[in-house]
C-alpha cells in the first residue's frame, strides 16, 4: 500500500533555505505510533547523572519505522516514575511531557528526596510499553539538594558528558598561563570594587564556600551563590579561590600582552575588547535550578512552548523590550513606518524616559507568546540580551545583532546556520526580514545545549 506510507522528508535546516529552497512540503511524516519502534533516550534515565531537574526525550516512530514529524497529539505518551522499592516513598514530580510539536518530547522530573534502592521509569502508549521501557535505575538516585558530592571530579564530567575540551574556556584562560594570588589580593579591591562595587571574592576549602562582598551592588551574588552551592552538593570542588563581578558589564580590558597584565575576572557576558572569564549567565543557571518551581521560562520548558506551527505563525518579525539600548528604539521606529514586517515594542523606560511620549509603551506580554511571530529580532541590552539561548530554543527564525558581547555559547553557534545576522546599526533588518519571508520554510535549532 504505498499510496499509505507517509512523506517523510528530513527536517528543512536553515542550509536550504539560504539556497533558496523555496517552500518546502509543510506535511511532515505522520502515521500509527509504533511503541515498539519509538526512541526514548536523555540524562533522566541514567542514576548518576544528579540535576535539579531529570530529563530525557521521546520520539514517536511510525510502523514502518519513520520519525514522527509532526505532534502526534499530546497524550501520544504517558510516564510514570516512582520509587524501585514499594519500602521506599520520594515525592517526585512528573508532569505531562512535553510536546515539541515534531514528532517528540520532553519528559522532566523533579526529585523532593533521594531513591536509595533506585527508581522504575515507564513509558507507554496506550498501554504498551515504548522502546525498553521499564527503565530501571539502580539506586542511588539522588536528588538536587542531596548530600552526595563526588570525590574525583574527573568521574564527575565523565558521568556528566563534559566536553573535554571547550572552546570558550581554553580561549578564555589562555591570556592566564599562571595567577598571582596576592596580586590578585590586592589589586582587584583597588581596580576593580572600588569604581563599580560588585566584586564578589570566593573561596573554596574543603567543599565549603566562603565569600565576601567587594563593594555595595552585589546583590546578584544570590545567583553565584546558589549556582556554587548546588556544584558543591554534586561533586567535590578543589580548593580554590576566585573573583567573580556580578555587575552586567565584563571589567579587564587589559590586553593579554599589557605591562602588568590582566587579571582573570569571572563574568557573565564577554566582549571582544575585554579577557573576562565567562560563565553561563545568571538567568540560565538560575532558570536551571528553580525548573519546575520558581520559573516558567526555563531550557526546558521552552521547548513545548514554541507556538503555533510554522505556517500557523504571524509573518512578522517580533520584539518587545525595555529600552536599554537605542537600537531598541530604533526598532519601534521602523516597526511603525513598516508594521507588515515589524511589530517591536518598548514595554518599560529607564534609560530614555524622554522618548515615551513619542514611541509610546507596549503592554508586557509573555514569553511564549513570542513564539506566535516567525521571526524573532534580538537586540543587545545593556550587555547581550540574555533572552537569546532561549530565542534560541523556540522555532522561530532569530535575528540576531551583530555585536561585541557575548555569552558562554556564542562561540559554537555560525551565523547564518544557526539565526541570521543583522547590522549592529539595524541598517539591513528590514531587508533581511523580506528576504526570509520569501523562503517558506521552518527551522528548529533544538542541539545547542
Ligand atoms: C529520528 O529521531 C532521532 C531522535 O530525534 C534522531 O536521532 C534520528 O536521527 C532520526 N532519524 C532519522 C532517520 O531522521
Ligand atoms: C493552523 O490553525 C488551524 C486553525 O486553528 C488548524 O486547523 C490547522 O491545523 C493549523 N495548521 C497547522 C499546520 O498546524
Amino acid at each position: 500500500m504505498a499510496d499509505r506510507v507517509a512523506r517523510c522528508p528530513k527536517m528543512a535546516p536553515l542550509f536550504l533555505l539560504l539556497l533558496g529552497a523555496g517552500s518546502l512540503p509543510a506535511a511532515g511524516c505522520t502515521g500509527a505510533v509504533s511503541p515498539e519502534r519509538s526512541l526514548v533516550w536523555g540524562p533522566g534515565l541514567q542514576a548518576a547523572v544528579t540535576l535539579p531537574v531529570r530529563y530525557f526525550y521521546m520520539q514517536a516512530v511510525n510502523e514502518e519505522g519513520h520519525n514522527i514529524t509532526s505532534s502526534p497529539g499530546a497524550k501520544s505518551f504517558k510516564v510514570m516514575i516512582k520509587a524501585l522499592s514499594a519500602k521506599e516513598y520520594i515525592r517526585i514530580h512528573v508532569p505531562e511531557p512535553l510536546d515539541r510539536n515534531d514528532g517528540s518530547f520532553l519528559m522532566r522530573y523533579r526529585m523532593y528526596g533521594s531513591a536509595k534502592e533506585g527508581l522504575i521509569i515507564e513509558v507507554f502508549h496506550q498501554d504498551k510499553h515504548v522502546a525498553q521501557s521499564p527503565y530501571i535505575l539502580k539506586g542511588p538516585v539522588y536528588h538536587e539538594y542531596c548530600d552526595c558530592a563526588e570525590d574525583d571530579p574527573e568521574i564527575w564530567q565523565q558521568t556528566n558528558s563534559c566536553p573535554t575540551n571547550e572552546a570558550q574556556i581554553s580561549k578564555d584562560f589562555a591570556p592566564f598561563p599562571s595567577i598571582d594570588l596576592n596580586r590578585m589580593l590586592e589589586e582587584v579591591p583597588r581596580r576593580f570594587a572600588e569604581s563599580r562595587g560588585a566584586i564578589v571574592h570566593y573561596t573554596v576549602l574543603d567543599n565549603q564556600i566562603y565569600r565576601r562582598s567587594l563593594g555595595k551592588y552585589t546583590d546578584f551574588k544570590m545567583f553565584s551563590d546558589e549556582m556554587l552551592q548546588s556544584l558543591a552538593r554534586k561533586v567535590r570542588l578543589p580548593d580554590i579561590e576566585f573573583y567573580i563581578n556580578v555587575g552586567d558589564w565584563p571589567v579587564e580590558h587589559r590586553k593579554a600582552n599589557a605591562t602588568p597584565g590582566p587579571m582573570p575576572m569571572i563574568s557573565w557576558c564577554g566582549s571582544s575588547d575585554s579577557r573576562d572569564i565567562i560563565l553561563p549567565t545568571y538567568d540560565i543557571t538560575h532558570s536551571t535550578l528553580e525548573t519546575l518551581r520558581g520559573v516558567t521560562n526555563d531550557l526546558l520548558s521552552i521547548q513545548g512552548h514554541t507556538g503555533p506551527s510554522w505556517d500557523n505563525k504571524t509573518e512578522q518579525a517580533f520584539f518587545r523590550g525595555r529600552d536599554s539600548r537605542e537600537e531598541r528604539l530604533q526598532l519601534v521606529r521602523m516597526s511603525k513606518k513598516n508594521p507588515e514586517l515589524l511589530d517591536a515594542g518598548i514595554t518599560g523606560y529607564f534609560f530614555f524616559r524622554e522618548m515615551e511620549k513619542q514611541l509610546g509603551k507596549a503592554p508586557l506580554i509573555g514569553f511564549f507568546d513570542f513564539f506566535k511571530y516567525k521571526y524573532q529580532v534580538n537586540v543587545d541590552g545593556t550587555v547581550a540580551a540574555y533572552r537569546f539561548p532561549y530565542l534560541m530554543l523556540g522555532d522561530s527564525l532569530v535575528l540576531k545583532q551583530d555585536s561585541s558581547y557575548y555569552e558562554h555559547f556564542y562561540s559554537n553557534l555560525k551565523p547564518e546556520k544557526h539565526y541570521i545576522p543583522i547590522k549592529r546599526n539595524l541598517g539591513d533588518l528590514l531587508d533581511k526580514i523580506k528576504w526570509a519571508k520569501v523562503r517558506r520554510t521552518s527551522l528548529r535549532f533544538l542541539t545547542l545545549f
